[in-house]
């Protein structure tokens, strides 16, 4: 393949395929191509990099496995199920299968505690939650525009909502005093920003339950943000796509349900994101939904749904295993199960070397605080630490920086994406790194003591006037009398 100068590509190719909007040189991404050069395996490469930057469920996929075993008769290449090939190998219709919309309408609302019931005809498929950040940044922006979004927030926006799209996201600034939790102030303050600066604001976009914080939205917040959007006339994109992943059931409070309390809302502002991507670990089938209540963003996102259909053979298995209720009953109550005990046993791990996490309660990772670990309170020194985590410690983890948040030292670290045995190493290793620099800190402060005493000693040598004598460099060999005198 013949290599073009930039330059010339600009001329040559479109602004997109010219740019770097894709985002692909950021450190989330870098730490993949860590892993990806020297991937750790327990038994070939043991001494390899931890892929702890992937949020992927790979917990309960046994379960997904023995129900495919056990409904042959769910997949057209079977000779169960070989019947509906030619009506499923010829199905194009890019409102989906009817079977399939409803299955997917009846597990997000089972997802979400049974609180809530989503209406088959609003969904819309796409390209995992990928596509649906897309179609919905083009049904709801022009060129310009911008989404505010609160930071920390998924790096992969801005390529999902903004690359091709060529829509803004701009940040609201949270911080730990507040538990990252997004503030009125903070919201006012980045739409008025965004105002002075003539930009046009279109909406905010918002996840929850939070990547990569792993947290939930509380009521008082969500309501704040609802009174924001109905009053500004803008829209509100809710990314739920963590919601069937929260261990405490309770806490999770989805947009609808309050859309459901509060009639006054208007509800043709709000857009949910979601995919099977998380709560279900199936990132490979790419099924993504957008579930608008507006009868525009419906229409119109369905037409732009042929850009990214879900296959046919997908959404054929997907809705028998769905549409059985037993199974996702069982399934939900269990992912919910075993991502709770592999985060207790993440971060009660963690603890014990003093490493402390953002309290959560979802997600497939932890927000952790390696602030303590920092030479120098910048992004340069969290990326500092970040490449000797990735080199030396041998862990991909995703810095701060790569989430736009403005506080150095915090790194999300996934959890979900391995067996247990591997969950021990990364801990060992991590611990070990934690003793280390540990022990590094406290030979230092001994050291720098006992320069502080030595200066000290000197000075009261010097009160005894022999200035003359301390100038000399022979005095500060260690050898010198006077350094002895001063332990
Ligand atoms: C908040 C959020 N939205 C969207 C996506 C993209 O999901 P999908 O793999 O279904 O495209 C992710 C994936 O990590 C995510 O964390």
């Amino acid at each position: 393949m013949g290599s073009q100068s930039v330059s010339e590509n600009s001329h040559l190719l479109s602004r997109i395929a010219a740019g770097d909007g894709h985002g692909e040189n950021s450190s989330y991404f870098d730490g993949w191509k860590a892993y990806d050069s020297n991937p750790f395996h327990p038994v070939s490469n043991p001494g390899g990099v931890i892929q702890m930057g992937l949020a992927e469920n790979l917990l309960c996929l046994d379960l997904i496995k023995e129900w495919i075993k056990e409904h042959p008769e769910a997949s057209i290449c079977t000779e169960e199920g070989l019947n509906y090939f030619e009506a499923v190998a010829n199905f194009q219709d890019y409102h989906g299968l009817p079977s399939f919309r409803q299955a997917l309408a009846r597990f997000m609302g089972k997802a979400r505690g049974g609180r809530v019931s989503f209406n088959p005809d609003r969904i819309v498929m796409s390209g995992g939650g990928t596509g649906a950040q897309e179609t919905l940044a083009f049904c709801l922006a022009d060129p310009g525009d911008a989404f505010l979004v609160p930071t920390p927030y998924y790096p992969a926006f801005d390529r999902d909502f903004c690359w091709r799209t060529g829509v803004r996201l701009l940040p609201i600034n949270c911080y730990s005093c507040d538990n990252f939790k997004l503030t009125k102030a903070a919201l006012e303050s980045a739409y008025e920003t965004a105002r002075k600066d003539n930009i046009r604001v279109k909406g905010v976009l918002m996840t929850n339950p939070s990547n990569p914080l792993g947290t939930t939205m509380d009521r008082g917040t969500l309501k704040t943000l609802l009174t924001f959007v109905n009053q500004k006339r803008i829209h509100l994109i809710c990314d739920e796509i963590f919601s069937g992943s929260v261990f405490n059931q309770i806490d999770f409070l989805s947009v609808c349900e309050l859309l459901d309390e509060e009639p006054s809302y208007d509800k043709s502002l709000i857009h949910i994101a979601y995919s099977l991507s998380k709560d279900l670990g199936l990132p490979g089938f790419r099924v993504g939904v957008i579930y608008s209540y507006n009868d525009t963003v419906v229409k119109c996102a369905r037409r732009m749904s042929s850009f990214g259909l879900v296959s046919s053979q997908t959404q054929h298995l997907l809705s028998h295993m769905l549409n059985d209720d037993d199974f996702t009953s069982k399934y939900l109550a269990e992912n919910k199960r075993r991502l709770h005990k592999r985060h207790e046993e993440y971060t009660s791990g963690l603890e014990k070397f003093g490493i402390k996490c953002l309290p959560s309660t979802a997600g497939l990772f932890v927000w952790m605080d390696l602030r303590q670990f920092l030479k120098e309170n910048t992004e340069n020194g969290e990326l500092e630490l970040w490449r000797v985590i990735i080199s030396d410690v041998k862990l991909n983890v995703s810095p701060s920086s790569s989430f736009r948040c403005t506080e150095p030292g915090w790194f999300r670290v996934c959890f979900a994406n391995m067996d247990d045995a591997t969950m021990h190493v990364a801990l060992k290793r991590i611990g070990d790194f934690a003793d280390k620099v540990k022990d590094e800190t406290t030979q230092l402060q001994q050291k720098k003591r006992f320069n502080k005493k030595l200066r000290l000693s000197f000075c009261r040598i010097n009160d005894g006037g022999i200035t003359q004598h301390l100038m000399s460099p022979h005095l500060q060999s260690p050898q010198s009398p006077l350094v002895k005198a001063s332990y």
